[in-house]
């Protein structure tokens, strides 16, 4: 299924964009400001008071951050607070944060009073580049992530460049595996770009990093129009993803997802190279920038050959128990297979990439 995703726009002063200040003046009805505490502390009060000055009412409803917090409990908090405060279905939500805050935000919309409209403001390097765009909102459960949401488009997305001042070095690191993730996929400049640019890279340079985000939000937005329900080719969106949470649910979610993908990316490229659509020194060249980009490619002990074996079977792409991979052809392309975007791996190539990376990476 195809169709137009909702405009992303792209600012360094969220209370200066125009797009945004047309879209609330437009709204007849009242505002709720979703935020984790943490993110509210930051901006909540100047988006309030620019809110209150517009003569816009605007109730704040926080909740505790963190990847703890995406549950249906906390969804269920929200929705009371929201109740509480008798918003109806002329409410529209102002979804502010990382990718806890859009998921679990935009599931609320999806769900409140049979849905009302709501936007996203990304807070994170990860919710600009990944988790606000394609409109996949949902929380986690004790026997998975994600499992339970929908997917819920919002009206607009609104990016402020500014908020990434505040963010945590190690989560601008966790959102940068998804930057590298669209380069290898799809665009083999990006790739280059970052590799000859690398001290602009590990230097935060703001222009650099504005570009990149940029980039790998028009590469994203494309995959997803063209195939909104994931029936193909947003699939090539899981590149790295198979062995990376596998990783996440062996350490127990104790690794960042981006250090799980950054591994997960080496590895399936690995397999790649075995299965010659990438050659030795394509596969250097990513291993070697996913270095110095910062990761620290470390596995503990709990990540054995035959526990990931086990855990790859569960994984969403898996046919009849048997693991599927996205397959790089080269740099900045994905290899198809009779049409399909993903592959299962010969077994002794699997064996020999988890023995592989076991070896590696492990401490
Ligand atoms: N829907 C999707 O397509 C999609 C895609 C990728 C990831 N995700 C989801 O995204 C989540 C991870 O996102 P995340 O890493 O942004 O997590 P997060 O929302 O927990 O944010 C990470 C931390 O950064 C803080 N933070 C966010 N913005 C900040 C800012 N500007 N300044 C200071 N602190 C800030 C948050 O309070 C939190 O402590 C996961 O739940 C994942 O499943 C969804």
């Amino acid at each position: 299924m195809k169709m137009a995703h909702p405009p992303i726009y792209f600012e360094k002063d969220l209370l200066n964009n125009e797009a945004f200040i047309k879209l609330l003046q437009k709204h007849v009805g009242r505002f709720a400001l979703i935020a984790d505490e943490k993110v509210a502390s930051f901006y909540a009060k100047p988006l309030l008071t620019f809110m209150k000055k517009e003569a816009f009412e605007c109730h704040l409803v926080t909740f505790q951050e963190g990847e703890k917090s995406k549950t249906r409990k906390t969804k269920e908090e929200i929705e009371d607070q929201l109740l509480a405060q008798k918003l109806g279905r002329d409410t529209l939500l102002i979804v502010m944060g990382g990718g806890v805050t859009t998921d679990m935000g935009g599931f609320v919309a999806s769900t409140y009073l049979r849905g009302v409209p709501y936007i996203l403001v990304p807070t994170s390097l990860l919710a600009m580049v990944d988790a606000s765009i394609g409109g996949k909102t949902g929380v986690n459960v004790k026997q998975a992530k994600n499992v339970i949401g929908a997917l819920y488009f919002p009206l607009a997305v609104f990016i402020d460049l500014s908020m990434l001042s505040t963010l945590p070095d190690a989560e601008i690191l966790c959102g940068s595996a998804e930057i590298l993730k669209a380069g290898l996929i799809r665009d083999k400049y990006l790739f280059e770009e970052l590799e000859e640019k690398i001290g602009l890279w590990t230097d935060r340079n703001p222009d650099f990093l504005q570009r990149l985000i940029s980039q790998s939000i028009k590469i994203k937005k494309k995959i997803i129009e063209r195939d909104v329900k994931e029936t193909g080719e947003r699939r090539i969106l899981n590149f790295g993803h198979t062995i990376a949470h596998a990783i996440e649910v062996l350490e127990g979610y104790t690794l960042s997802h981006g250090e799980a993908i950054a591994i997960g990316m080496v590895v399936e490229a690995f397999i790649a190279h075995k299965m010659q659509t990438v050659t030795a020194s394509d596969f250097n060249a990513i291993y070697q920038l996913i270095g110095k980009m910062g990761f620290a490619l470390k596995i503990s002990e709990k990540v054995s050959t035959a526990a990931m074996k086990k855990t790859i079977m569960r994984d969403k792409k898996a046919e009849k128990g048997i693991p599927r991979f996205v397959i790089l052809d080269g740099i900045g392309k994905v290899h198809r297979f009779k049409g399909s975007y993903c592959s299962t791996a010969k077994s002794d190539i699997l064996d020999e990439a988890l023995g592989w990376m076991v070896a590696e990476f492990q401490q």
